[in-house]
């Protein structure tokens, strides 16, 4: 049986059987554009709301440059992508060999496939939940904790810089210990061995009357969230390379 066609639909092939081919392709090719600059928008605007910086916000994982100084942490961040993110990956080394580039550029792929992801250093976390603890009340400590808990890809940054303080500990447990029981690994650039870390965490534990015991539980998570051994970085820092 023969449908009509709708008035609509009889205008828009009217019109597009009046459009040059070179019209034609001047309209595809500024719609692509747009489509172009909206998808740029959207990631730009996904990457910031996960809290990653401008600097980071661009990196893409296949365009890190790959040397012998690198290249293990890049397969091991490799993998974390190929597990569906379900891995997590310790890297550890000196000022500038790239540890937080490769572990943003996991976070972006994340954010690009759809999942969710966040990115925060832990000095700067710690001082969101001393502001919300202090202005607010400890509702909003725990909301905040519970947010970083949830995300399926967490970075966090520069641990073991934070201050170490009777709040900033249990805290740093709380966080820790609910991605445990939720099964959420988490990406963990530091300048620190595990040793050193455990060394900090016993001492801080000890300096603020806490119980050693909290200390050696937050270092038993970070053990198997970022699974040991860490990923030693070699070289020079790529700073103004
Ligand atoms: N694989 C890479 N490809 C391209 N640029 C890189 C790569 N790794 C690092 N860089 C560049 O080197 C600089 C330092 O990298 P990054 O901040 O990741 O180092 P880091 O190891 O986290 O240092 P820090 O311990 O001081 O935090 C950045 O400007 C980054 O853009
Ligand atoms: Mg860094």
């Amino acid at each position: 049986m023969m449908t009509a066609a709708s008035p609509i639909a009889a205008r828009i092939a009217a019109l597009q059987a009046s459009i040059s081919p070179e019209a034609q392709r001047e309209l595809d090719e500024k719609f692509a554009k747009e489509k172009a600059r909206a998808d740029a928008q959207r990631c730009a605007d996904l990457r910031r709301a996960a809290g990653i910086l401008d600097r980071f916000a661009a990196v893409r994982f296949l365009d890190l440059d790959r040397d012998d100084d690198n290249s293990a942490a890049i397969d091991a961040a490799a993998a974390v992508i190929d597990s569906g993110f379900t891995l997590g990956l310790g890297l550890r080394g000196g000022v500038g060999v790239g540890k937080t580039t490769i572990c943003c550029a996991v976070a972006n792929a994340a954010l690009d496939a759809g999942i969710s992801a966040k990115f925060c250093s832990v000095a700067g976390l710690m001082d969101t939940l001393n502001s919300a603890s202090r202005f607010s009340s400890q509702d909003d400590v725990s909301d905040l904790i519970a947010e970083y808990a949830r995300v399926r890809v967490l970075v966090l940054d520069d641990l073991g810089r934070e201050p170490l303080t009777r709040r900033t500990l249990p805290w740093l447990y709380e966080l820790l210990n609910q991605r445990w029981l939720n099964r959420r690994p988490i990406l963990l650039p530091t300048n620190y061995t595990f040793e050193a870390l455990t060394a900090r965490y016993v001492d801080a534990a000890q300096r603020a009357n806490e119980d050693v015991s909290l200390a050696e539980a937050i270092v038993d998570r970070l053990s198997e969230l970022a699974p040991l051994p860490w990923i030693p970085m070699q070289g020079r820092s790529r700073r103004g390379a």
